[in-house]
């Protein structure tokens, strides 16, 4: 028989599409298959450093019909703030993975489970070890880099959003006789911009996996011309880099780079060398918005009911995963560990290699 009385429930990092399907997912599960209640951990593990703490007990009847409609997070989020070097206000970095700790054993909790992406499950996994907490994974990201899960929350949607800017980019790339440059999200993996490529009927691919020259994109646009097209679309994932290597961004204090602007560097490459008005669009944060996609939902109602049904049967420490058909679940640690980039020589690849559509190396 389960002990388990009261769990937790966070979503931290980047939101996406597709959280509050999980959200509802949980409370339902675990109150109809096994009368526990939830509570609901505000800010990712933001809510756990404040004192009062930021929780609350999640109830059926809080829930419209909108949640599962609903993009963001009615937990809300994260993407800063390492509990175990947390910066402060005078530019030092703190451990405060106790108080955090401590903050669960406050609201009296058996588990937890956290919706989050590879940065995010690495720190919970951090802090669920340190603190003896029983943890459960739900993975999460648009940029469905996460390895070990055919899925993540939120990729779908994200994907769909990218794929109907094409759409709407395209009428307007054909009256002007211009190319498009669409610059998509997904950090330092090219998924988003391979599906929206395929999908939305991209010339021209732009992924990190692939180095590019831009004179093979000119030849690309060239030979359509020749076959009497006016238009272009390319579409470029945002860490793309520079002919000279340079990742395009703003540089975080933290270290790294928050991506964007590398749509108009290609943008003015291609004018320069094909002469074609040339005019760049950057999608931005509206890939982690949108109204999330039937695909997103299910996977999200399948991953909550099963990470319940984990907590159930006692087996902690691992992530829900979608794979071949079904949920199954991995060791987080082995899904943080395997980095999943784009398969140079995939079924995707090879797909939109087969349609024409150049990836700029050829
Ligand atoms: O990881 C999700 C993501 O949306 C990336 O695709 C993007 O580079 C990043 O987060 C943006 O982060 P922020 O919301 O901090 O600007």
């Amino acid at each position: 028989m389960s002990q388990i009385r009261r769990i937790g429930l966070l979503t931290s990092g980047g939101d996406c599409a597709g959280l509050n399907a999980v959200i509802r997912a949980v409370v339902q599960r675990a109150t109809y298959g096994y009368g526990w209640q939830v509570v609901g951990i505000h800010k990712g593990t933001a809510g756990l450093l404040t004192r009062p703490l930021e929780a609350q007990v999640l109830d059926l009847g809080q829930f419209t019909g909108g949640l599962l409609r609903m993009a963001g997070t009615v937990l809300g989020t994260t993407n800063k703030g390492d509990p175990f070097a947390y910066p402060m206000p005078d530019g030092s970095r703190l451990d405060r993975s106790q108080e955090i700790i401590e903050g669960f054993r406050e609201l009296e909790l058996d588990a937890v489970i956290g919706i989050g992406g590879d940065g995010s499950l690495a720190i919970l996994r951090r802090l669920a070890q340190q603190g003896n907490i029983p943890l459960v994974g739900i993975p999460k990201t648009i940029d469905n880099d996460l390895g070990d899960t055919e899925v993540a929350i939120g990729h779908d949607t994200a994907v769909e959003v990218a794929t109907e800017a094409l759409d709407h980019l395209q009428p307007t790339a054909a009256s002007h006789d211009r190319v498009m440059v669409l610059e998509v999200m997904g950090r330092d993996a090219g998924h988003i911009a391979l599906s929206a490529g395929i999908a939305g009927g991209a010339d021209v691919i732009l992924i990190p996996e692939i180095a590019y020259d831009v004179e093979a994109i000119a030849r690309k646009i060239d030979a359509l011309r020749r076959q009497g097209r006016n238009f272009a679309l390319v579409i470029v994932a945002e860490a793309v880099q520079t002919e000279d290597g340079e990742p395009v961004g703003e540089v975080k204090a933290s270290g790294g780079v928050n991506y964007g602007g590398i749509g108009h560097y290609i943008g003015r490459r291609i004018a320069e060398a094909t002469g074609a008005e040339t005019r760049v669009t950057v999608l931005g944060h509206i890939q982690r918005g949108g109204t999330p996609t039937p695909r997103d939902r299910l996977m999200a109602c399948s991953f909550g009911v099963h990470a319940v049904d984990l907590i159930a049967e006692g087996r902690y420490d691992r992530m829900v995963a979608w794979s071949g058909r079904r949920v199954i679940d991995v060791p987080i640690a082995d899904a943080i560990r395997a980095y999943h980039a784009v398969e140079v020589d995939g079924a995707l690849v090879r797909t939109a290699r087969g349609l024409g559509i150049s990836f700029g190396d050829a």
